[in-house]
């Protein structure tokens, strides 16, 4: 009977999976001619597999082939799948490096600007020492590349710090990177915070607040790695799987039902953990973000995080969860959502001028009959 139960509310409360979900009918709109700048968003991208061909970054490598230099990318974050960039000596430098490289490589003809942002597992074992590897190498690789932007710094923010802070990509629209980990996990903050603007989460919300109230005249696309709202298990949606079975989470292979434990576990870690949407931290860096946009119109928040593609619309803001670059999860619908899908892909904003875009949601290897577009809207500001 408990075990039925279970099963029951735990239905209730999820509903995930890797298919794509809409609300309400979206239709293929004919391709314009007139592109002001376009906006690649990509999260989670640290996974590619040594020896396997990697469908996603092919196809997004012949897009950006063919951008102009009026077109930008933003990485946003778990740039290295699990913990960051081991140092040279380390059997597992020469995986971190392959899985970094593979993105560097999509670049490699593009003329737009390029952005990276950290996410939590850049941040793993090897803290902020191993972040501040992977953002030389980052910003050495791209700067001896063919440079076509002109640009010095890839890698934002500087130094293993959270500072929120904003760059021109084009007249009218401007990117606000921070690291999200850093305001999220105390050991990130640990240690010298003295190179950093912002040195305290009091600070950083305050800086974060300014940069958005100085920018309110232009269309703002605000890029980190945790998303505000998410309807994946990080929000709280989780596969039946995890609940009936939840030492799978932690082992592949072990099928052991504990269906209430399993229950109570994944509600519990939601305010547990740091990195779920539900953990007061969390809640207290969403909070701030959600009402400093809303005082000041309509923006774009890009972020990953949660390996699934979801377009949210809450609060007057538009959400983009771009978090399924080389990894996938299911995931479900909830407040605001208008598309949600656990496949592997990328979004893209191709803006008509600084205040009207297409937003697109690309699943490289399907919806071949939409030019693998899963999803299209348009979007004002
Ligand atoms: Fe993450």
């Amino acid at each position: 009977m408990l075990l039925v139960m279970t099963i029951i509310i735990a239905c209730l409360s999820s509903c995930v999976s890797y298919k794509p979900k809409y609300k309400g009918e979206w239709e293929r709109k004919q391709a314009e001619d007139n592109t002001y700048y376009t906006v690649y968003l990509l999260g989670d991208a640290g996974n590619s597999i040594l020896g396997e061909t990697n469908l996603v970054f092919d196809h997004l490598k012949k897009e950006l082939d063919s951008e102009s230099d009026r077109s930008a990318i933003v990485w946003l974050g778990d740039n290295i799948y699990p913990v960051g960039l081991a140092p040279n000596n380390s059997v597992y430098h020469r995986e971190g490096r392959y899985k970094l490289q593979a993105q560097l490589n999509t670049m490699s003809n593009f003329k737009g600007k390029k952005y990276f942002v950290p996410g939590n597992h850049d941040w793993y074992t090897f803290g902020r020492i191993g972040l501040r590897r992977q953002e030389m190498l980052v910003d050495s690789f791209l700067r001896h590349t063919p440079n076509y932007s002109k640009q010095d710094n890839f890698f934002l923010p500087d130094k293993g710090c959270g500072d929120p802070q904003v760059v021109e990509l084009a007249e009218g629209i401007k990117l606000l990177l921070m690291d999200s980990h850093w305001f999220l996990n105390e050991n990130a903050r640990t240690g010298d915070q003295s190179v950093c603007d912002v040195k305290t989460p009091e600070e950083f919300l305050k800086k974060l607040n300014t940069e958005i109230a100085e920018n309110s005249e232009n269309t703002l696309i605000v890029a980190s790695h945790h998303p505000p709202y998410t309807y994946a298990h990080h929000g709280g949606k989780f596969p039946l799987k995890s609940d009936i079975f939840p030492l799978t989470q932690r082992f592949n292979w072990l099928y052991l039902p504990l269906p209430a434990a399993g229950f109570i576990f994944n509600r519990m870690r939601l305010r547990l953990s740091e990195q779920d949407v539900y953990h007061p931290t969390y809640q207290l860096y969403r909070n701030n973000l959600i009402q400093n946009l809303e005082a000041h119109g309509r923006s774009i928040v890009a972020s990953g995080h949660e390996h699934t593609l979801q377009f949210i619309e809450n609060d007057n803001q538009y959400y983009v969860v771009s978090g399924s670059a080389s990894k996938s999860n299911k995931v479900g619908m909830g407040k605001g959502s208008r598309f949600s899908t656990g496949e592997k892909g990328y979004a893209k904003i191709v803006f008509k001028n600084k205040k009207k875009a297409t937003l697109q949601f690309i699943v490289p290897g399907q919806f071949i009959e939409h030019d693998n577009i899963a999803y299209e809207r348009e979007i004002t500001f």
